[in-house]
């Protein structure tokens, strides 16, 4: 018999102060619907993957949960009480932070520049230099805290590497943790060294039970080392919510590709009652 509750993970998943939740959470671009309806829920100090096609809208959804995008339907939940981002600003005042994909750093703009972007307000005073200074002293620390190597954080980020241009976004989003850190694929472009940092990072962040996080990716082992729990976004919806000992690399990877042969034979059927059958 198959289980009734399709999208409920196991028990002791279900325990545990939920911080943040979505409901019904829709979004298109023209006639392009992305999102028909998710519904997530994240745990305090929890690590939820989220995995699916290229295109199926994992990007979309952590814009709208991190304020960069406005939903057209549904509900954000955090800690118990609806809210409603219109920047990106305002949900880092709910204390909610995240890495790009497409990282968004400003290349023209030094390494301690990008790092502080957007958050020059942390320091008060008048004097422009003495808060130029003390925000490279910082960038100085965190990048070193972090062990992350670049040639100084007064060089202009358009001339570090891509795995350099990553580490300086992972390090942006971990510049002030807040509860819920939304990672879309922080592991893309990354060497073996960084990966590793990255990974101790989420282990540790994890480990103090105050910052919940969804990490995307498209390496399963990757996700499968990182996260507690791991949803599925397909055709718009979650179509399954697992904790990551109830499942395998091999059920997720024969779910992705039952959807895929879904389609070729969803397209062919179509073609065929489109194309003429050519007799021969
Ligand atoms: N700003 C936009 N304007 C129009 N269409 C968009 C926009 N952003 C995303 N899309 C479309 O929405 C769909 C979902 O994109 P999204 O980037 O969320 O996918 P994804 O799941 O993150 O894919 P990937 O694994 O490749 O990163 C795609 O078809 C994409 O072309
Ligand atoms: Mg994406």
């Amino acid at each position: 018999m198959t289980d009734p509750r399709p999208l409920a993970a196991a028990d002791d998943v279900e325990q545990g102060k939920v911080v943040l939740r979505t409901e019904g959470i829709t979004k298109r671009f023209g006639a392009v619907v992305v999102l028909r309806g998710v519904d997530i829920h994240l745990k305090q100090g929890e690590v939820l993957g989220l995995v699916g096609d290229n295109g199926a809208g994992k990007s979309t959804f952590v814009k709208i949960l991190c304020g960069f995008l406005r939903p057209d339907s549904g509900r954000i939940i955090l800690d118990g009480k609806d809210v409603e981002f219109h920047s990106v600003r305002e949900a880092r005042r709910h204390g909610i932070e995240a890495l790009y994909q497409d990282l968004a750093l400003v290349p023209q703009l030094t390494v301690y520049q990008n790092l502080f972007l957007n958050r020059e307000q942390t320091f008060g005073g008048r004097l422009g230099f003495v808060r130029r200074r003390k925000m490279r002293e910082l960038a100085r620390q965190h990048l070193h805290q972090m062990n992350v190597n670049v040639p100084s954080v007064e060089a202009e980020v358009e001339q570090l590497s891509g795995g350099q241009r990553q580490a300086i976004a992972v390090a942006r989003a971990t510049l002030e943790v807040g509860k819920v850190l939304l990672l879309d694929e922080p592991l893309a472009a990354m060497g073996a060294k960084e990966s590793a940092l990255i990974i101790d990072l989420v282990h540790e962040l994890s480990a103090s039970g105050d910052t919940s996080m969804i990490v995307i990716d498209h390496n399963y082992a990757h996700l499968f080392e990182l996260c507690d729990r791991v949803n599925v976004l397909q055709d718009g919806k979650v179509t399954l919510d697992k904790i990551v000992r109830d499942t395998s690399i091999e059920e997720l990877t024969e779910l992705m590709l039952s959807e895929y042969r879904l389609q070729v034979l969803t397209a062919r059927t179509q073609l065929k009652g489109r194309v003429p059958e050519v007799s021969t």
